[in-house]
Order: structure tokens, then sequence, then C-alpha cells
């Protein structure tokens, strides 16, 4: 899909494309042609949020898409964001391909612009690639911004950041037996300026990554750790990491068979750090960020880990296996206490589709953020806020230590269902020493559930949430 900002008249059919015209609700309606105020009253168009309407007007020879942005004092870029979104759905099932867009005129024209362009690349992604047909409306094939040049910019970030949260996306919603850990390190290999190294499952146990070599002794797809580094300035790195459990079945903890099927986007946070090295490197941002995606398939079989286990792992602590579907940590443990020794960054951040126990806490559309750094959380919740990726800080204190210590090892991989969330948190901080860190809990946003209630723009399936957050919290770490 084409995006561009233009400036005054297009030259192109005007009965083959569509003008999106914001508005607020009771306001009047003005700067637009005559005949389409009029038309907009003669079918009561009000401006409230939600009310969209497509006008053909033959005789000007034009199509209108009106959008309501419902009132003035309460509208917020998450408002433009939502109504730019539903619109253009609405646009695609007209089959025009060329969207005119007039912006709102609030936050500025860059920032209006920037989220035109990401919100269309986000709202417009399918998942079209195992569909033998495709019995959909055409795709809309070009967005012209209306704007002057100087625009170019911010719109291009925007298109970056879309484009690489589809890139996620696509990984993160491929079937279990496609979407292997081989074929990540493919997709990694395909960034440029990015350095890609892979640890592979022959070298788990003498590396002493007990929780990788655990975790995926049953696995059939060989099992990886992919590192990326992308290095743009002279700074030490940030390290970001991101679980990688290509299916999660439970292993010998066999979760039940309904909806397990999800459970392929176990990969999502791997996925997402996937995306933000993209982003980041086709910016051109001046960071320096290493990536790393433990990956394997978590399955039971005759060699497969067993509750019971004690795993040792990359920095000599052990933990005690109570359950192997609680696999997410012990591979983070030492993809973790590997960056650390290794990179010796200036702050480590994890991704996981970690617990089950953070969707009931904070269900499908807030990620759980612990950590162990005050300043490091509140420049990720100041980020999150512009973006739609919301956070909410949850604590980690002495009573969740608690709760996992072993009697048999120095941890281990549950401490029950109460706290779920932040007894994980307090596992994970057992292998990141004294560098500041932050764990990101996205259980609950990384895909959409049939059954519950998703933004419009990140559709079904596979969300890419934290493609956008961390690589704007990436430059904002290295500003
Ligand atoms: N991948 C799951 C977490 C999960 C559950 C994500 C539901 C999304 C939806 C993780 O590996 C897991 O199974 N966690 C267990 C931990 C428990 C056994 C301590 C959970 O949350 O139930
Ligand atoms: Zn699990
Ligand atoms: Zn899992």
């Amino acid at each position: 899909m084409k995006i561009e900002v233009s400036e005054g008249e297009k030259k192109n059919d005007s009965q083959r494309r569509i003008l999106l015209v914001p508005f607020f609700e009771q306001a009047p309606i003005k700067d637009v042609k005559v005949e389409l105020g009029k038309a907009l009253e003669e079918i009561g168009f009000t401006g409230k949020s939600n009310d969209i309407r497509i006008v053909s007007m033959p005789s000007i020879k034009e199509n209108f898409c009106a959008v309501g942005l419902g009132k003035r004092e309460k509208y917020s870029i998450e408002t433009y964001r939502r109504a730019l979104s539903s619109a253009l759905r609405e646009i695609e099932r007209t089959g025009i391909q060329s969207v005119i867009a007039s912006l709102p005129g609030v936050d500025g024209s860059d920032l209006e612009t920037f989220e035109t362009a990401y919100i269309a690349e986000t709202t417009l992604y399918k998942f079209s690639k195992y569909k033998s047909q495709n019995h959909d409306t055409p795709e809309i094939k070009e967005i012209l911004i209306s704007g002057k040049s100087d625009l170019n910019s911010a719109l291009q970030r925007g298109q970056i950041l879309g484009k690489s949260t589809n890139y996620a996306r696509d990984f993160a919603n491929m079937p279990p037996s496609e979407g292997t850990p081989s074929y990540f390190e493919k997709l990694a290999r395909e960034l440029k300026n990015v350095n890609i190294s892979v640890i592979e499952k022959d070298k788990f146990k003498e590396l002493g990554m007990g929780g990788l070599e655990g975790v995926s002794r049953a696995a059939k797809e060989p099992a990886k750790l992919v590192i990326m580094e992308y290095k743009n300035s002279s700074d030490k790195p940030f390290a970001i990491i991101g679980k990688g459990i290509i299916f999660d079945s439970g292993g010998i903890s066999i979760k039940p068979s309904a909806g397990m099927q999800e459970m392929k986007f176990d990969k999502c946070g791997a996925s997402a750090v996937l995306g933000v090295m993209k982003a980041l490197s086709e910016m051109n941002a001046k960071v320096n960020v290493i990536g790393l995606a433990p990956l394997t398939e978590n399955l039971p079989g005759g060699n497969a880990y067993k509750p019971g286990d004690i795993l040792r792992h990359y920095n000599g602590k052990t933990s005690e296996v109570i359950t192997t579907d609680a696999e997410g940590r012990l591979v983070m443990a030492d993809a973790l206490s590997y960056a650390v020794d290794k990179y010796s960054p200036k702050a480590i951040l994890d991704i996981s589709t970690l617990t089950g126990a953070c969707v009931t806490a904070l269900g499908n559309n807030i990620a759980g953020l612990m950590g162990n750094n005050g300043e490091l959380i509140s420049k990720m919740l100041d980020v999150s806020s512009k973006t739609w990726e919301k956070v909410w800080n949850l604590p980690i204190d002495d009573d969740f230590r608690e709760q996992i210590k072993s009697t048999v090892a120095d941890i281990k991989n549950t401490g029950g269902s109460q706290g779920g969330a932040e007894t994980a948190g307090a596992f994970l901080e057992n292998f990141i020493g004294t560098t500041p860190w932050l764990h990101l809990d996205i259980a609950g946003t990384a895909w959409t559930q049939e059954k519950t209630a998703k933004k419009e723009y990140v559709g079904k399936g596979a969300t890419g949430f934290g493609v956008r957050l961390l690589t704007e919290f990436s430059i904002a770490l290295f500003n």
C-alpha cells in the first residue's frame, strides 16, 4: 500500500477515490463542499464517535466518508486512531482503492500524519497466507494525506512502525509447525544492518543453560537462542528478550485441549523483539539494542523434562520444576542471565506471554509491567501513554519472593495461583543481578481472543503488542 502526503487537488479519477473527512459532534459542518454539508444534514449525520457515513455524490463526481470524532472536549489521539481505523474498514467494504484523508487538525499535523500512516498499516493488515481463495473486496491501494511535504518524515516513521508491527504479527500468527525457531532465524537474517548469531540446542548444556535445555528436551524442531544486534551508538547496549515458545502444550503438565490452539501465540514476545529490531534498523535509530529470542516448543514425550526435575540456569541458580507448563520463565532465565553476562547492558527488558494470572488481573488491553528500577518504570509508563499499548505497574515484594522458595533448589517455577503474575516476576528477578530491568507480561494483550473486545486497529489474531512501544522506548533510552 502506498501512503503519501499530498498538497492540493489530486488528479486521479474522482469517481474511483474517496475523501475521508473527520467531524466533531455539534460543530458546524464547515470547510467542506456545500453539497456534502447538505447531504450530511439530510441523512442526519451527527459527528458522534462511531457515526461513519459513506456518501456517494455523482452530481459532483466525488465519494465521501464522513467520520464522527465525538465531542471536542473528550477528544484524544486515541479517539482519532479508533475513528480512522473504523472508517478505513468501512471504506474497504466499498471496494474503492484510493483514499484521500484530511487530518482532524487538533494535535499537530506531524503526530496526526504519523498516526494515520501507522493505523492504516495495522488496520489493513491481513494474515491471508494460508487462504487458497480471497473472497474479500479488493484492498485499499493508496492513501494520500492532505498536507505538505514537511510531513514526510512523520509519515515514514508511522509506516515503518506499522509495517514492523505487521512483520511481528506475521510470524506470531504462523501455525506452530511452520513458525519454527529455524523460520524465525531466517526472518532475523533478512533484517538489514542487524548482526545475527545463534546458539544452537546442542550448546545449551555446555553453556549451562539448563532452562533452555530442559524445556527443549522433547522438542522435535531444533531449539535456538537467536541473538540480533543493532549497533548505531557507542553507548552500552539495551537488551530486549522475547519469550519464543513456538507452541506451549504445557509439556508433561499438559494443558486442557480446549483452546490449546491459541498456544501458538506463545511466541509473541520473540515476535515483538523481531519487529523492534526491524523498526530500529529501518529508522536508522541512534541506539545500541540487542534482541534475544529463546525459541523452542514445549512438548511432552518420553524424553521430556518432568515435574520434580531441578534445572541449573546460566548464572548458577537452580530451579525446581513444579509444573512443566511454567516453561517461559525457565527459558527466559537463561536468556536474561546470558545477556547480562555477555553484554553488560545498561538496561534489560523482557517481553513474555508469561501468565494466565496477568490476563485475569489486567484483562486484554493492558500488559503487566514489573521491574527493579523506578526511573525505567516511569519512562515506560510515559512512553506507553503515547501509544495504544497500555501497561500497568504490578509489585514484586518479599511476599512474592517467599512464595517461590523451594526446599530442594534455590527457587521453584510456580508460587501457586495467588499473585501468579508477580511470582513469575519474582522468579525472573533472580536472573538479572543489579542490572536495571523491566518485565512486560503480554499474555492478555498479544493476541485477540474471539470472546474479548479488542481495538479495531489490531484486528484478529496476533496484535503486535510491544513493537511500537519498545521501539519508542529504546529511542527514548538513548536520547
Ligand atoms: N504461555 C502460558 C501463559 C498464558 C496462559 C498465556 C494463558 C496466555 C494465556 C504459560 O507458559 C503458562 O502456561 N503459565 C501458567 C503458569 C502456571 C502453571 C504457574 C499459567 O499461567 O497458567
Ligand atoms: Zn506454559
Ligand atoms: Zn507459555
